[in-house]
């Protein structure tokens, strides 16, 4: 079997121009734009690119919004106090804290201050608890993208199939267990310490790879026909970004695959623009 490719960027084009008329529709209704804030603390590169591009594509959707620049020698109250600020002002609808925070800096006790319902990255405890609890909330960006994915291919009706997610992140490997689940997937959540990762990844019929480990998973650990999410983007010795799943050989045997670049990385971006508009439209039909 030949893989068809699952196509990041041709999707997350659609759902960007979904929310662009949702956006549209809510500047006409209320008078305003739904407003999307990031905060970026020190000069990590990649981070900077990652805000960068949301920045551009909120523009481009019709977000109004600001990225709030800080040293790296914040202090953790000066970030604190920033959210607080953020939390407090009525024009903004979504705030994201980009992430990893430097050295010094706890990520934990910034996220716990976060309003709830301006949580557009999905990470907040009420967020995670909404998500366990399968209760309507702001979902975490990544995995949703990947569960657009799966709609949009026709994918996912999940019952009675088997699932891998390889990797236990909060922002990615155990928020889409969680979704995996509720789509009535049997879910194996596998990690670094998991034994015989090969032989759990064999048996699964959609396999989810979120460890940042450069093609870790092979071609004998893809089921004949599995589907293949590849949420990885590492840098591979010739410098090339490469994914956690080595492709070309896996492409052989999944019945689809997602690619890197160009797969689950697009939906993100499209997932947080999508997010940060419900969170506007939330919080005004809450006034009413
Ligand atoms: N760093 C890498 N990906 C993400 C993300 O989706 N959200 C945040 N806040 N930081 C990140």
């Amino acid at each position: 079997m030949t893989a068809q490719v699952l196509d990041g960027k041709a999707i997350a084009a659609v759902v960007r121009g979904e929310v662009k008329e949702r956006a549209e529709a809510f500047a006409a209704k209320y008078g305003r734009r739904a407003g999307l804030h990031v905060v970026l603390v020190g000069d990590d590169p990649a981070s900077q690119v990652y805000v960068r591009n949301k920045e551009m594509a909120a523009g481009k959707a019709g977000l109004a919004g600001q990225v709030h620049r800080l040293p790296a020698d914040t202090s953790q109250a000066e970030l604190e106090a920033l959210v607080e600020k953020l939390n407090a002002d009525p024009a903004i609808d979504g705030i994201l804290v980009q992430l990893p925070l430097p050295a010094g800096l706890d990520a934990q006790p910034v996220l716990d201050r976060l309003a709830p319902e301006k949580d557009v990255d999905g990470l907040t405890p009420m967020s995670a608890g909404l998500l366990l609890d399968g209760r309507p909330g702001l979902r975490p960006c990544t995995p949703s993208g990947c569960m657009r994915l799966l709609r949009e291919a026709g994918l996912d009706d999940l019952s009675g199939k088997r699932a891998i997610v390889i990797g236990r992140s909060l922002l990615v490997g155990k928020p889409i267990a969680l979704m995996l689940l509720a789509k009535n997937a049997t879910v194996t959540m596998a990690h670094s310490r998991t034994a015989n990762l090969a032989e759990e990844c064999a048996r699964a019929d959609i396999v989810v790879a979120a460890v940042g480990r450069a093609e870790l998973v092979k071609r004998e650990w893809i089921r004949e026909g599995a589907v293949v999410i590849d949420v990885g983007i590492n840098r591979g010795d010739d410098g090339k970004l490469v994914g956690d799943v080595a492709y070309a050989e896996c492409a052989e045997r999944a019945s689809w695959i997602t690619p890197v670049p160009g797969g689950v990385g697009p939906m993100t971006i499209a997932m947080l623009l999508d997010n940060t508009v419900a969170a506007a439209e939330r919080r005004e039909a809450a006034k009413a």
